[in-house]
């Protein structure tokens, strides 16, 4: 187990999976670009997702909403009034932080000396500021008590707590930039399914309870973004919003809790690292009726992954109440009308990129040598085949030419000539490659088929298989 993201940060800029946005002059803080790598895995793990959302569910259909929306849908789902961090500022350095986060670290480290009392005590008064209404003033009361150092500096010369909005403004159209323009960048792919809930049931034919699903970019001006992809100012989400009868909504949410936890496990990640976390109630974010973190154990501890939500008919009735449009849909069966219940689930693409990789990645010992793998789905995996022609002899490149032409219109396959044949397996292993192929002289020389090795990421055996065979080979490993 990696006890920081440091390894993973350095493999991904070093193999091309994630690099710094804007690198060149400097970086841009918590927001990244993928490489080539990155863009394969990432847009695997959209697909597996999506496929099994929509492809798998007759009842589940797919949606592309525009991230600018009309600004009164901010104000009715309650962004505009309570999407804030409690932040505080350290006087001296200038830094900025989270007052929740810093009493989090403060209440760890009295853990850490065994003062369990005034460690629990601080916990439970900071369990019930996030119900009151001086949220601000009861945070900076504890850091202010505890006299909570800044953790950079050292220092104890705080501003006071200030609510933070997270969402990120910008205005729309060319004309004039005054207040009335002002446009938000979507902070949840969530509303742009909201608003269109009726174009889908006018359209789809679909019938509660129904699902629609959506992949895309949402934007948070965090306070603190210091953790690689895991909290990033732009990010990428996959929502579904299950829309069902008021009454069924508890059992709906407890399957779709279930069914998402394995999800995470079909998708190769370890059961010993993952697990659910339900909300307390307090901790409630404003729209849910309950609530629950399906979470991952990255380097940096227990964190969300994805949340499920019981967002109950708060949104539906919100945009009902500010548009003045009817939310409701009617029951032919039992004759009625009601406003849906909602079940939400959703889950960063970002961050389960970096679940993949920190649970792929392995350091092992092979012949004296420290070998460093990415022991992931090959379903997920980059690169699918490696071809590798045992040295640059005609003969041999021929045939692996030949191979690479065959299987290029199914899988995503990487020619490679250069180098030892060991460097380029630990390359791939590197790169998560499941199967690397190589055309060796047994393999051309002797009488009948043509036939290649095959090497296996995971334990580095061989098999000897006919050449034209590889694809039926990959494809039914592939399989489950
Ligand atoms: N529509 C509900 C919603 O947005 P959320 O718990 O705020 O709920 C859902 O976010 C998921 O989005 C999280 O579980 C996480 O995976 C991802 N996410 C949220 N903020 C993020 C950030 N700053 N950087 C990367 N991923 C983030």
């Amino acid at each position: 187990h990696l006890d920081n993201l440091d390894k993973i940060v350095s493999l991904s800029k070093a193999r091309g999976f994630i690099f710094q946005s804007s690198d060149i002059y400097g970086g841009l803080g918590a927001v990244y670009d993928y490489g080539p790598l990155g863009a394969e895995l990432k847009r695997n793990i959209q697909q597996e997702w999506w496929k099994s959302m929509t492809q798998l569910h007759d009842n589940i259909v797919g949606l592309d909403a525009a991230i600018f929306m009309h600004p009164r849908t901010w104000e009715a789902s309650g962004h505009v009034e309570g999407f804030n961090d409690p932040m505080i500022d350290d006087k001296q350095s200038n830094k900025r932080y989270r007052a929740d986060m810093l009493i989090e670290q403060h209440i760890l480290k009295l853990r850490e000396k065994g003062k369990k009392d005034k460690a629990d005590e601080i916990q439970h008064l900071l369990d019930t500021t996030g119900t009151r209404k001086g949220i601000c003033e009861d945070l900076y009361e504890i850091i202010m008590d505890e006299e909570i150092r800044a953790p950079e500096s050292g220092a104890f010369d705080w501003t006071e707590v200030r609510q933070f909005n997270l969402m990120f403004k910008t205005h729309y159209g060319a004309t004039s930039s005054g207040e009335d323009d002002a446009i938000y960048l979507r902070p949840e792919t969530a509303q742009g399914i909201f608003v269109n809930y009726k174009n889908v049931m006018d359209t789809a034919r679909v019938q509660v309870p129904f699902g629609i699903a959506q992949i895309g970019k949402a934007f948070r001006n965090e306070v603190v973004a210091r953790q690689f992809v895991f909290r990033m100012r732009e990010f990428e989400q996959m929502e579904m919003q299950y829309f069902v009868e008021p009454g069924t909504d508890q059992d709906e949410y407890e399957k779709w809790l279930e069914a998402r936890l394995n999800w995470h496990k079909k998708m190769g990640v370890r059961e010993s690292n993952l697990r659910t976390s339900p909300h307390p109630p307090d901790k409630l974010a404003h729209y849910a009726r309950a609530a629950a973190d399906i979470q991952y154990k990255y380097p940096i501890g227990w964190q969300e992954v994805e949340g499920i939500h019981n967002r109950t008919d708060f949104d539906l009735s919100r945009h009902q109440e500010y548009s003045g449009k009817k939310m409701e849909y009617y029951d032919q069966q039992k004759q009625e009308r009601y406003i849906p219940y909602v079940i939400e689930t959703s889950v960063g693409l970002d961050r389960t990129t970096l679940m993949i990789l920190c649970d792929a990645y392995r350091e092992e010992e092979v012949d004296g040598d420290t070998r460093t793998v990415l022991k992931m789905n090959p379903k997920l995996a980059p690169t699918k085949i490696g071809i590798f022609p045992l040295i640059k002899k005609d003969k041999l490149q021929n045939l692996a030419k030949k191979i690479e032409a065959d299987l290029r219109d199914e899988f995503n396959v990487l020619y490679d000539e250069s180098g030892s044949i060991g460097k380029r397996y630990r390359r791939q292993d590197e790169a998560g490659t499941p199967f690397c192929v190589t055309v060796d002289f047994d393999g051309v020389e002797s009488d009948g088929e043509d036939t290649v090795t095959i090497r296996y990421r995971d334990d580095m055996t061989q098999d000897r298989i006919p050449a034209a065979k590889v694809g039926d080979f990959v494809r039914d490993k592939m399989k489950n």
